[in-house]
Order: structure tokens, then C-alpha cells, then sequence
């Protein structure tokens, strides 16, 4: 591809699609809203859950996560209360304990609770759920804070998924980011995590860092795949210092262009693969035998808040400030601050402020844009022919001259050299897309 293609579509600014709607298309929602949607989920139906936990000890200068950094253990555990509460608030416009088929602790540093609130929590939801023999149970670690005390607790929790950040094991780009995490650190979680017998290990990468290069990445990939993650997520770094004030903290000057941010996530893709990893859609590989590569083979593959998963549920339950919740008939999202979200539960309210209610058209595009962002590909003719996306076939027309993509009799599909640019093609055929161009990072 020539550069200034290349620069082109590594510069347009697009959704990650994660939902769609997209949260950027939120309008104001009711608590009445959610209870009405809550209680249209079946009796025993299968759902999935999410729990929000805003703290960390330090912040990371590149953090973009709804994350305050806290010394306080009795802010945390007052935080642990609110989402009993949460949970009970919610819970009491149930019909029936729906079943739990998963279940992520997201933040933040979920593992900063201690361990008399994850038990309370835990058994909150028990006396609302039914938890499936089967279910996922996820939660995000800070390496630096994993401990054999730690693990234990999980354990008894019931977590067989654990996702770790890792970014770069690089001591210059660790430094320039406000993380200072050895690889042998990120070693050590997997060892104890292992050893109590949680097999099924994420690591989080991101490329874009300052002072990164294809050689920093080259030896994170090295390093880090000899630890046999079983998944991969490497995500783009989104630098928002407007929006973030610990972003301010990075040096822009440090930071790769647009072309090096293409070479470098084609660098770890190449890296990864050569020992042994699938990719699976954009910015995430898995080994073969796990899940999601199956699921990505099978064409089973979903798309939510956390990325590319096998969750199929069409329920997402969230718990905590600023957690979405997905129901058959739209999205809820809960007040993002911390102290408004503890008075508001506290005051017996769901804290619900923004989301959006949708429409037959909305879940089609949805089909759309998740078969084009799991698949790399389009039929037109299963959502309503070519003549009913007329416009955004129009808009293609570009796409494929610069051969991103092809497209026969309503037949879409991305070339290997357009895959990293899904997101562009996905985009065209999202109704709210016009309204909100300038919002998003950068396609790469
Ligand atoms: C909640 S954190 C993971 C758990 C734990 N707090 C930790 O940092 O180890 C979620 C992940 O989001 C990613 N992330 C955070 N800020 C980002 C940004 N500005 N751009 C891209 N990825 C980012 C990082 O890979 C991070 O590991
Ligand atoms: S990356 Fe993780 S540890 Fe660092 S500030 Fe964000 S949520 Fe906290």
C-alpha cells in the first residue's frame, strides 16, 4: 500500500465498535428505563455479568480506564458496599435468578478489594443468580499485586480466568509510562496463578507507547510468549490528555507517528504469530485450544466492552460506576464519578444516566458491524440486499480502489492488507456515524 494511503486510513478517527450503538451515542436513560429492561429478562435466561472497581494504588500515566488512584482502604471497602447495594437494587426488578454463564471484575484493579467484600459481593450475587457449572469467572490483575494470599482468595471466589497487564516489558518505555513492572514480576503472577490451578491466563499489551519501537515490541513478544498466555489482547494507546489528566504526564514528543503505530502492531502480529498465536479479529490472538480461537474458527466469535469474546449472551448485567449494562431492548450506563455513584445507591437509585434504547434498524447495523468486525466480511443479501445500503456502497467505492476491500453481488469482504482497517469499512454502515466524526482514536 502506498504511505500516504496508509496515512490516510491510520489517521481516520472510528469507533472500536465494542457495542454499537457506541457509547459516544448515549442520550440521557431513566433508572425507570433500566428497571423496565431488567425485568423483560427471562426468569432462567442465561446472562452475563460485569463488575466496575474504580481503584488502583498508583495511576499509570497512560491510563484511559474509569481509575482513581486511592491510599484509602476504607474508601475501597465503602466502594464494596455501594455494589452490594448495587447489585440488591437491581436484582429486586428480576423475574426469577437468571443464569450466570459469566462473570468479569473489570477496573481499575478489581484485586485491590479485600477479601470480606469479594465474599460479601460473591454471595450477593448468589442469592440473586443462579451461576451456570460451566461459567467464565474473569478478573483484570495488576501483576505487581498479585500474591499467594491474592490467588487464594480467588480461588475461592471460583475465578478460572485471569488478565493481567503487562504493556512492555521494556525498562525505558516502563519508565516513561509510569509503570515500573519487571517481566520477572509478570512471571511470578503466572507461576502463582498457575500453581492454584488458574489455567486460563490474558495479557494485555498496547503498542503507540512512548519510546517504543518495533525492537522494544519485538522483545516484549519474545518475552511474554514464552509465558504461554493462552490470550493476547495488544491495543492501539489512545493518547487523550484533554480528557485525562494523568495522560498530561507522557511526553508527546516520545510518542510514535501513524505510520510506526501500523508497523509496530504488525510487528507484534507477526511476532505472535510465529509462535504459535491465532489472530482473532483486530488486536487480539489466542492460543488454538483456547476458547475464543475456537470460537473464531467456528465463526462464533462476539463482540462486548471487553473486545472480542464467546460470550453470547444478549444480557450483560453491569455492576459498579460507570458499568454499561446491555439488555434485548438497549443500553444503561451508570453515573461514571465515584462519590455521586456511592450517594445515589445510597439514596436507594440505580445511578443509571446515560444509554440508549434500540431499534429494529439498530440491531440490524449491529449484525452488520459485528459480522465485519469478527469475520472480515459482509453479506448484504441477510440484511436487506444491496439496493438498502445503496449510500454506503457508494462510500466503499474509494475503500476498494485502494484495495482494502472487494465486494461481488453484496458480497464484502476485506483483503489481508484492509483487515487492520475493519473499523473503516464497519463505520459506514453506522446510522449515528455523521454526528460524532471527531470522537474516536485513530483506526490504528
Ligand atoms: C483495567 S486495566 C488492567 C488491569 C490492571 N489495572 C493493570 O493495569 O494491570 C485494562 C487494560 O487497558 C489497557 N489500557 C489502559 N489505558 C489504555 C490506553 N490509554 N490505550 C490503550 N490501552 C489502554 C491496558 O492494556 C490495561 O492493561
Ligand atoms: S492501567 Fe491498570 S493499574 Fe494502571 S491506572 Fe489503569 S487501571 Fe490502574
Amino acid at each position: 500500500m502506498k504511505t500516504e494511503t496508509l496515512l490516510h486510513y491510520a489517521t481516520l478517527a472510528v469507533p472500536r465498535y465494542t457495542s454499537y450503538p457506541t457509547a459516544a451515542d448515549f442520550v440521557t436513560v431513566s433508572d425507570g428505563q433500566r428497571a423496565t429492561w431488567l425485568g423483560k429478562i427471562k426468569p432462567d435466561e442465561a446472562v452475563s455479568l460485569y463488575i466496575h472497581v474504580p481503584y488502583c494504588r498508583q495511576l499509570c500515566y497512560y491510563c484511559g480506564c474509569h481509575a482513581k488512584a486511592t491510599r484509602k482502604d476504607d474508601a475501597i471497602a465503602g466502594y464494596a458496599d455501594s455494589l452490594v447495594k448495587d447489585i440488591r437494587l437491581q436484582a429486586q426488578h428480576l423475574q426469577g435468578k437468571p443464569r450466570v454463564v459469566h462473570l468479569h471484575w473489570g477496573g481499575g484493579t478489581p484485586s485491590i478489594l479485600p477479601r470480606q467484600s469479594f465474599q460479601a459481593i460473591m454471595e450477593t450475587l448468589h442469592e440473586f443468580f443462579a451461576f451456570d457449572e460451566k461459567a467464565e469467572h474473569a478478573i483484570e490483575l495488576d501483576p505487581r499485586t498479585v500474591t499467594r494470599d491474592l490467588v487464594n482468595t480467588l480461588l475461592e471466589m471460583g475465578v478460572n480466568r485471569a488478565s493481567l497487564g503487562v504493556q512492555d516489558v521494556n525498562p525505558q518505555v516502563q519508565k516513561a509510562i509510569g509503570r515500573i513492572q519487571p517481566a520477572a514480576v509478570v512471571k511470578r503472577s503466572v507461576d502463582y496463578l498457575r500453581e492454584a490451578g488458574i489455567e486460563h491466563i490474558n495479557f494485555d499489551l498496547i503498542y503507540g507507547l512512548p519510546l517504543q519501537t518495533i525492537e522494544t515490541l519485538n522483545e516484549t513478544c519474545r518475552t511474554i510468549g514464552d509465558y504461554r498466555p493462552n490470550r493476547i489482547a495488544c491495543y492501539g494507546y489512545a493518547h487523550l490528555p484533554k480528557r485525562r489528566a494523568n495522560q498530561r504526564l507522557i511526553d508527546a514528543a516520545l510518542l510514535p507517528g501513524p505510520l510506526e503505530r501500523f508497523y509496530q502492531a504488525e510487528a507484534v502480529e507477526k511476532n505472535l504469530v510465529a509462535s504459535g498465536y491465532m489472530p482473532i479479529g483486530i488486536d487480539h490472538f489466542a492460543l488454538p485450544d483456547d476458547n475464543l480461537a475456537i470460537a473464531a474458527k467456528q465463526h462464533n466469535l462476539h463482540r462486548n466492552f471487553q473486545g472480542y469474546t464467546d460470550d453470547d449472551c444478549p444480557v450483560l448485567i453491569g455492576f459498579g460506576c460507570s458499568s454499561i449494562s446491555e439488555f434485548h431492548d438497549g443500553f444503561a450506563q451508570t453515573v461514571a464519578g465515584i462519590a455521586q455513584y456511592r450517594r445515589t445507591i445510597d439514596a436507594n437509585e440505580m445511578a443509571t444516566v446515560r444509554g440508549i434504547a434500540i431499534n429494529d434498524d439498530d440491531r440490524l447495523r449491529s449484525a452488520m458491524i459485528a459480522e465485519l468486525m469478527c469475520n472480515f466480511k459482509l453479506d448484504l443479501s441477510k440484511f436487506g440486499g444491496k439496493e438498502k445500503f445503496a449510500d454506503a456502497l457508494e462510500r466503499l467505492k474509494p475503500i476498494i480502489a485502494d484495495g482494502l476491500a472487494l465486494e461481488h453481488n453484496g458480497l464484502i469482504e476485506m483483503t489481508d492488507e484492509g483487515r487492520p482497517f475493519v473499523r473503516a469499512v464497519a463505520s459506514l454502515f453506522d446510522a449515528y456515524r455523521q454526528q460524532n466524526i471527531a470522537q474516536f482514536s485513530a483506526a490504528v
